[in-house]
């Protein structure tokens, strides 16, 4: 890391700050006494030059459409690796030999079942509660049963909350769509893989065996390698603001939860399979195209766009791929399909999006794949944060395993009222 230093005048004073390289990418000035040495703070609402933090997991190029796990190209890992192995390789840092992914899937395999009281939380909520609504319940309620591993200065518990969080996860999402449609939960199976058990948890009954199409069994497997981790994201650094407190993991991630939520962030999911089939036939594209560029219209195509990628998100490529093979395998032939490739297209020759650099991100075909595969769309952010609690709990461990963190607490540009007095109500 070669480091110099930046300059900054102000008020007729001169002070300097020591500048950052990583590995790769930007560098970063540390202006950690920037407010003791100038009395002023930097001003960056949505931390649009602001690195929070030091990490190792991912590293995105933007410009480039890179995207990086512990250096691994994302590409790769989604073609040729594992679910289970790129979770080891974001919570240890390497990847596992043979024998250490043996272990490390047997160790989330027996933490894959819930407590049996937790079956009971379900029945507090209505049936048409939205599965998201469940999980944030559910997550944060299993600080409730898993006193052993709460206390966040213990490596060994945070590594139990850590694989408890990623097994469970499966099992709690597929038993919030089942109560939504009146289906008895259904045990998970130590037999099948994290992924083969997730499908039969959601998709199978308990009247009949359930078939776990290997077709799917891989998309579905490429589509959790696709959202695991990804930098600094809104909900990744909701759960390292909630953990820079000390709060359990339980309890940190069920606010990463609440955050993927909007539809700005994981929602968009949900968000774009709707706006598709809300187009319906491409014949409505240009309709919806004209929409998106009218400053007056709150409209946005959903699934487009991006804070970091400034060109194709890596991830819609492999998602776009993922596509054709589960419509191949399931022989689907929807409009919507048609409708989104279209869309693309339209989308990537028209100047107002090559200018803003909007692009698919990993959201656009997402959606389209898990209506395929039967997923209602209020389960799409479900299965995003499935996916992204292992993201998570390794951004969290790294952050809780920081000698220097410290807890985050942002300052402000004031803009309300100076001091001024109290008028009794019968004086005003
Ligand atoms: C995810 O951070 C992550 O890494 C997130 C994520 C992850 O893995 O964790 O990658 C997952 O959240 C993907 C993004 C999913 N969201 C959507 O698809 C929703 C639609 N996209 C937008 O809302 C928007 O693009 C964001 C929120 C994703 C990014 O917003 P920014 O970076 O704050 O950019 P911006 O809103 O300031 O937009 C820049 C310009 C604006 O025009 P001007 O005001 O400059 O004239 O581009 C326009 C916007 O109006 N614009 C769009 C648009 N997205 C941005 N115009 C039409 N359609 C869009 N989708």
């Amino acid at each position: 890391m070669s480091d110099t230093t930046a300059k900054l005048t102000l008020g007729g004073a001169d002070t300097s700050y020591a500048v950052r390289s990583g590995s790769i990418g930007p560098d970063v000035i540390d202006i950690r006494k920037l407010y003791a040495s100038t009395g002023a703070f930097t001003f960056d609402p949505g931390f649009m030059s602001t690195a929070a933090c030091e990490s190792g997991l991912t590293y995105i190029d933007g410009d480039e459409g890179v995207l990086l796990h512990r250096g691994y190209p994302i590409g790769q890992l989604a073609e040729q690796s594992s679910f289970m192995e790129v979770s080891y390789l974001l919570l240890n840092g390497e990847l596992p030999s043979k024998d250490e992914l043996a272990a490390f899937s047997r160790t989330i395999t027996r933490h894959t079942m819930l407590h049996e009281q937790l079956a009971t939380f379900y029945r507090g909520f209505r049936r048409d509660a939205h599965p998201m609504a469940i999980m944030c319940g559910v997550v944060g309620a299993l600080s409730a049963f898993y006193h052993d591993s709460t206390d966040i200065a213990d490596p060994h518990q945070r590594m139990v909350a850590s694989h408890r969080l990623i097994a469970k996860m499966p099992t709690i999402a597929a038993m919030a769509y089942k109560y939504s449609i009146g289906q008895p939960f259904l045990y998970p199976r130590n037999d099948l893989s994290y992924t083969a058990n997730f499908l039969r948890m959601t998709f199978g009954v308990p009247a009949e065996e359930y078939y776990v199409d290997p077709a799917i069994e891989r998309a579905m497997d490429r589509i959790f390698i696709l959202h695991a981790d990804h930098e600094q994201n809104a909900s990744t650094s909701t759960v390292r603001l909630a953990g820079s407190s000390g709060a359990n993991p339980f309890a940190c991630i069920a606010a990463g939860i609440a955050c993927l939520w909007g539809p700005a962030h994981g929602g968009a999911n949900e968000a774009a399979l709707n706006m598709l089939r809300e187009i319906g036939r491409p014949e409505r594209i240009p309709e919806f195209i004209a929409r998106a560029k009218d400053k007056n219209d709150p409209f946005r195509l959903m699934g487009f766009g991006h804070r970091v990628y400034k060109n194709y998100d890596p991830r819609a490529t492999v998602m776009q791929q993922t596509l054709r093979e589960v419509f191949e395998a399931l022989k689907i032939n929807d409009p919507v399909f048609d409708v989104a490739i279209q869309l693309e297209e339209m989308a990537l020759n028209d100047p107002y999006f090559i200018e803003k650099k909007l692009f698919p991100n990993v959201d656009f075909y997402s959606g389209v794949i898990l209506s395929a595969i039967g997923f209602p769309t209020e389960m799409f952010t479900v299965l995003f944060a499935l996916a992204r609690t292992v993201g998570w709990v390794a951004q969290w461990n790294e952050m809780i395993s920081d000698p220097e963190q410290k807890i985050g607490r942002p300052r402000q540009l004031y803009t309300g009222p100076v001091q001024r007095d109290y008028v009794p109500v019968d004086k005003r």
